[in-house]
């Protein structure tokens, strides 16, 4: 089997063969291209930026095809409608967009600035739907936001559709919401706005009433192979021996019985969300279809849903298999031919050493950071950076050209993804510290400031996920119930500190909309049969638009939502004017003490020192350390301008962050 060009393992003997495979492909090709710039009175100008883009495309592209499909009796044809099926999107891109392609192209890293800060809502819990989703721009430029992901807004199967992620249509929009023009002009906002429109594209799977599953289950064998179907256990047994359960209180194993069509269907999710079956070349190309429309709706950023089971093999975990990768590499490769100015941002929630493996300029630009958010709360809960800090010293750094999205709250739950052997290499003990920050989290150990409820508990595997908002988790619920006045002080404290790492440690920062207002959990969900089974509805709480009276009512002064409105408002603005936080570069300093994190941010000449203390006592740095880190004897707190030097020890405040600058 002829490898992935991409990962350099072929012989050279290999490569000239693919080489001239590919480029009489093309030339056969060629005809059909015609046609079709033809067919759209496509420019001559036009045509020849698409030609110029194939030329460095295609031998790669078809190398990953090739990999994933020579074995098709009918590879050939398929290869045809891929190509096709790209060329025609790219006659269809609007003006505009293909003016802003220009610029990406030109400037492939522009997501890296100091000022891109992201910001994700659900349409309806935020703004009922997409036109009044376009009279808050204002709000959005006010907090400072660059980046907007509306999470999945697409038409769903009625009842429980998994917070939007069961889509039966990807070209309508859920009708409660709005339409594709709704969409189209939001977009346009934005833009005008200088704030990115990001919206997800759920390529696992589809709803069970999918057109495509609909005629499934009609008999269509030709759509019954869009999905993985089988007529007995028999199969799905031997499957099963390697399989997780995502959703093990929902429904055991990974396969649902279908009655209409008395079959087995994959369904790693929900039973409703039909996993498609890639290894069927006209998945992928229909599935190419599907994320070019949305590409041309207007979209900066596609989040790529679980990218991690897209693919399967008998005898594997089927999580994170290269042909996964290549699946999305070939994605990439069409996308830069055909709208190149969408960058793919990974939801891989995987073990560390996977979640690497998506981000590559060729194949995920930008990744969640799973691990970082992990361990933010990790080191929350311990009051210590130990763990921390062992991982980021190994795993923070990615590849030239791509950069992390670093959040603290999604829409979600927490899994503990740190590594086994980082912890051990501490003296951790990886099962018993996940089951401690368990009872921590849910708020059941001794003395935990935290009102998180358990997610997906496997009594079999002792597996536990916590779902809860950041400030119910942080120890703001639990404060104002016990009106605990130095437990608010505390709890802001540490949602604050945590902003403050994810807005400086290199990426992409992404508040999950009401952390800034500290939305605590909403337990109203349970009322509602379709979400009652499903703990992550309690992070998903309504925006209440009367907390915006507050802002400027100054007779309301103690209210902590405006403290922590203003605070990460202030925060924002200040990362935006500081270069030294731009791209990924982030080398960490010892600190000399377990319950501080110390690093230093730097770029082209610029650097700042971030020196931040997880816990609720003071805490001594060493001045001589801060001195030789930031190689200087001055320095100024950028947030509050308060200055230090280092002739004395550098006294931390209970969960004090500093980001300082030499003076
Ligand atoms: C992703 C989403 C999650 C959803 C799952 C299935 O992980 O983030 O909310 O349940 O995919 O689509
Ligand atoms: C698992 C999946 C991830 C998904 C999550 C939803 O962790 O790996 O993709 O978001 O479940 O709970």
């Amino acid at each position: 089997m002829i490898g992935l060009i991409d990962y350099g393992t072929e012989t050279q003997a290999e490569l000239d063969e693919l080489s001239f495979q590919a480029d009489l492909s093309l030339q056969r090709l060629k005809p059909r291209l015609e046609q079709v710039w033809e067919q759209y009175a496509i420019s001559d100008e036009r045509q020849k930026i698409f030609e110029s883009r194939l030329q460095e495309q295609w031998r790669p592209l078809f190398a990953q095809l090739h990999e994933l499909y020579s074995g098709r009796y009918d590879f050939f044809y398929h290869l045809e409608q891929v190509l096709l099926t790209c060329a025609l999107a790219f006659a269809e891109r609007s003006d505009d967009l293909c003016e802003i392609d220009r610029h990406r192209v030109i400037e492939p890293d522009w997501f890296q600035s100091q000022n891109v800060i992201g910001g994700a809502l659900y349409v309806d819990l935020f703004s009922d739907n997409l036109s009044r989703l376009r009279e808050h721009v204002g709000y959005f430029k006010d907090l400072g936001l660059t980046y907007l992901h509306l999470m999945p807004l697409f038409a769903v199967r009625p009842g429980n559709n998994d917070g939007g992620y069961a889509i039966s249509n990807y070209r309508t929009i859920a009708p409660s919401l709005g339409t594709v023009e709704d969409l189209k002009l939001l977009a346009d906002d934005l833009r005008e706005a200088g704030i990115s429109l990001v919206l997800d594209f759920v390529f696992n799977h589809t709803s069970d009433d999918h057109e495509w599953a609909q005629r499934a289950q009609a008999g269509q064998r030709e759509y019954r192979e869009f999905y993985y179907t089988f007529a007995d256990r028999t199969v799905p047994e031997q499957y099963e021996r390697n399989l997780r359960e995502i959703f093990p209180t929902v429904r055991r194993g990974n396969f649902t019985w279908h009655d209409g069509m008395g079959r087995w269907v994959w369904t790693t999710f929900n039973s409703f969300q039909w996993d498609l079956n890639y290894s069927n070349p006209a998945v992928f190309r229909a599935m190419l279809d599907e994320m070019l429309f949305i590409a041309n709706l207007g979209v900066d950023f596609l989040r790529l849903d679980a990218v991690a089971f897209i693919w399967k093999q008998m005898g594997t975990s089927c999580e994170n298999l290269p042909q996964a990768h290549s699946v999305i590499r070939a994605f990439n490769r069409l996308v830069r031919l055909a709208a190149p100015a969408l960058v793919f941002k990974s939801e891989a929630i995987v073990h560390p050493d996977e979640v690497v493996k998506y981000i590559d300029k060729n194949e995920c630009q930008v990744s969640y950071n799973p691990t970082l958010m992990a361990l933010l709360w990790e080191s929350l809960a311990t009051r210590r950076t130990d763990l921390l800090v062992r991982t980021l010293s190994r795993r923070f750094s990615l590849p030239a050209g791509t950069s992390w999205v670093n959040y603290l709250r999604c829409h979600d739950d927490i899994g503990w993804t740190f590594d086994d052997d980082d912890a051990a290499s501490i003296g951790i003990n990886a099962y018993d510290h996940r089951n401690f920050l368990n009872q921590f989290y849910s708020g059941q150990f001794e003395g935990s400031f935290a009102r998180g409820v358990p997610f997906q508990h496997n009594h079999e595997t002792g597996d536990m996920r916590i779902s809860g908002t950041m400030a119910s988790l942080a120890g703001l619920e639990r404060a104002i119930e016990q009106e605990d006045e130095e437990g608010k002080e505390l709890a802001i404290r540490r949602m604050m500190l945590l902003h403050g790492v994810t807005l400086s440690i290199g990426g992409i920062p992404l508040l999950y909309m009401g952390e800034e207002w500290g939305m605590l959990n909403d337990y109203s969900f349970t009322a509602d049969p379709a979400k009652a089974g499903d703990s992550r509805w309690i992070h998903r709480p309504r925006m209440k638009w009367e907390y915006l009276e507050e802002l400027d009512d100054e007779s309301g002064r103690d209210s902590i939502r405006r403290r922590i409105f203003r605070s990460l408002q202030s925060m924002i603005a200040i990362r935006k004017r500081t270069l030294a936080f731009a791209g990924q570069e982030m080398s960490l300093f010892p600190t000399g003490n377990h319950h501080l994190l110390g690093y230093v941010r730097s770029n082209e000449a610029s650097n700042v020192v971030v020196v931040a203390n997880f816990t609720e006592h003071a805490q001594v740095l060493d001045a001589n350390r801060l001195r030789t880190a930031g190689l200087g004897r001055f320095f100024k707190n950028l947030l509050n301008d308060v200055e230090y030097g280092t002739a004395e020890p550098v006294l931390l405040q209970p969960y004090e962050l500093l980001w300082l600058k030499r003076i």
